[in-house]
């Protein structure tokens, strides 16, 4: 039984909280604790089936839960401006961003419909443009945060800046580790930003550890391969509702602070309670922070607002 439970967040009536990847794992987990504490969620997916299907059982769990479904594909930045336009009119201020959705191994090199490559754009530069074009609607919060969904693989990650898109060599998994480090050092430099302004933002990372989710099915890899992996993952990892744990702890908990990095708080951090966890020595090289967040300006064209409110 873990030592912290979704009961123990702070009530969540009245806060409003956009979930990307809110369609299934560890998204729809976090979706369904939030909505059962009484926030306002707005689930961010690229399927409205799928994104219908998580709300109609948060519903019946839930029976006053407020859940809507909104669509998003990471994969391409006009559909990131159509879903930041939508909510900045359909919500009043947003909370909570919590950046979640991903794309897991890609064996073969693909790329998203801007042509970035595809785990780089889904993960990393998606989420740069949502989180910059969403700001003014999280601004409005009293007291906003932004919890960015990184992994352990962060640690072997490295960002290649002579060839970030893999054009010239790619590998799925050091593409994916580059997608996660990403992840990591925008929230790590949005934090750094947002205290340089004297912002209310608060800017948070957190990893699952290892959970069974439909992460590993999304890889493309044969059915056995993915069965093998995930009855491992069953046998040593954790399930989705725990792995959700970091991410909503972040999230909500009044003791997190910005530029912090929350997962499990177990063996190699696979599993566990929400504890601090280890942040590598390359994702804290703040020269690099600031080179990928130029590099992804100007990949995605989105330049964000003052972070002063
Ligand atoms: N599970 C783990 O062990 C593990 C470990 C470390 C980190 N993580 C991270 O945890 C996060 C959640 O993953 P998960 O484990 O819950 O896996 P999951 O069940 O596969 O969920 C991934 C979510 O991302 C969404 N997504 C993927 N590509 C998208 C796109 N182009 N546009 C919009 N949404 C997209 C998926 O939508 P669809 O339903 O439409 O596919 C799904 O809702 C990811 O950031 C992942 O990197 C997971």
């Amino acid at each position: 039984m873990p030592r912290w439970t979704p009961a123990d967040m702070p009530d969540q009536d009245g806060r409003i909280v956009v979930i990307t990847g809110g369609s299934s794992g560890i998204g729809a987990e976090a979706a369904d604790a939030l909505a059962g504490r009484g926030a306002h969620v707005v689930l961010a997916v690229r399927s409205q089936a799928r994104g219908d299907a998580v709300a109609a059982r948060i519903r019946a769990r839930h029976r006053q839960a407020q859940v809507s479904g909104s669509l998003l594909d990471m994969a391409g930045l006009d559909s990131v401006r159509a879903f930041a336009r939508r909510t900045a009119d359909a919500v009043p201020r947003g909370d909570v961003l919590l950046n979640n959705a991903g794309l897991g191994l890609q064996a073969a090199r693909a790329v998203t419909v801007d042509g970035f490559e595809r785990q780089f754009g889904t993960n990393h530069l998606g989420h740069f443009a949502l989180t910059g074009l969403l700001m003014p609607v999280l601004l409005n919060a009293p007291a906003p945060r932004m919890v960015a969904i990184s992994s352990i693989a962060h640690r072997r990650g490295r960002i290649d800046f002579d060839d970030l898109q893999g054009e010239r060599r790619y590998n799925g998994s050091r593409a994916y580790s580059q997608s996660k480090l990403a992840n990591l050092m925008f929230a790590l430099e949005l934090d750094r930003r947002a205290r340089a302004a004297g912002s209310r933002l608060v800017s948070v990372a957190a990893h699952p550890g290892v959970a069974t989710t439909g992460f590993v099915a999304a890889t493309g890899l044969p059915r056995v391969a993915v069965a093998a992996l995930n009855a491992g993952i069953g046998v040593f990892g954790q399930d989705a509702g725990r792995g959700a744990l970091p991410g909503l702890y972040a999230a909500t908990m009044p003791d997190v602070k910005g530029g912090q990095y929350w997962g499990p708080d177990g063996f190699k951090e696979i599993k566990g309670d929400p504890a601090l966890a280890a942040i590598s020595t390359h994702a804290l090289d703040q020269a690099a922070w600031q080179r990928l967040w130029t590099v992804s300006e100007q990949l995605t064209g989105v330049r964000y607002p003052a972070l002063s409110s």
